[in-house]
């Protein structure tokens, strides 16, 4: 453990049965026009297949309150990459987001990792403050309503900005 959890809290790795709760946990901390859908881009498989290099943290209660699902690529295996990370509001600005990425990290760089990529929708201006608070650079190549982003990046319309950062 790399930072100091809330009060109570502890931090595993996910299991297969936690993925109800993230998605629920999703629809209600997303601040996106598509809050109802985000959730599918979070399938059951990386609670079945990327648990290892995934974290959530519950509370004494065994509520999550946080989670980051991420793995080492495949293909490179220098590179780690961030798929989701939430944390629930009352939690919020408090260091758990930072923890939980300063973490992976750690874990990453262990693994012979030495960047980390995300992508984050334009529209989301807490994301894209949160990763650059982070230390991540912001890639695109179109603006988008003011945000450079790259134009039809997961599929038509879904644009996104990339984010990287040496670890
Ligand atoms: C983005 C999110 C994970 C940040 O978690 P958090 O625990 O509040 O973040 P932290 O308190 O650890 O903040 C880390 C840094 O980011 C900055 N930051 C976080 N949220 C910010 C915001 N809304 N505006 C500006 N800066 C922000 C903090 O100031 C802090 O900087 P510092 O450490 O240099 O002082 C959280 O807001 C969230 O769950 N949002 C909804 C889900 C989401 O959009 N996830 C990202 C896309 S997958």
């Amino acid at each position: 453990m790399t930072f100091e959890l809330p009060l109570g809290c502890r931090m595993r790795h996910p299991r297969e049965n936690d993925h109800p709760a993230v998605i629920a946990a999703i629809g209600d901390w997303w601040d996106t026009p598509n809050r109802a859908t985000v959730g599918m881009m979070l399938p059951r498989l990386f609670f079945q297949f990327f648990t290892k290099t995934s974290w959530v943290i519950e509370s004494e209660a065994g509520e999550i309150v946080a989670f980051l699902i991420g793995f080492q690529s495949a293909d490179d295996p220098t590179v780690a990459y961030i798929h989701f990370v939430g944390v629930d509001h009352h939690l919020r600005n408090q260091g758990v987001g930072r923890g939980l990425y300063e973490h992976f990290f750690d874990d990453m760089k262990a693994k012979g990792c030495t960047e980390v990529r995300a992508i984050t929708g334009p529209f989301n201006a807490r994301s894209r403050a949160f990763h650059g608070a982070m230390g991540f650079e912001a890639h695109g190549d179109t603006d988008v309503d003011g945000v450079l982003a790259y134009l039809d990046y997961d599929g038509p319309g879904e644009n996104r900005v990339l984010f990287t950062r040496a670890i």
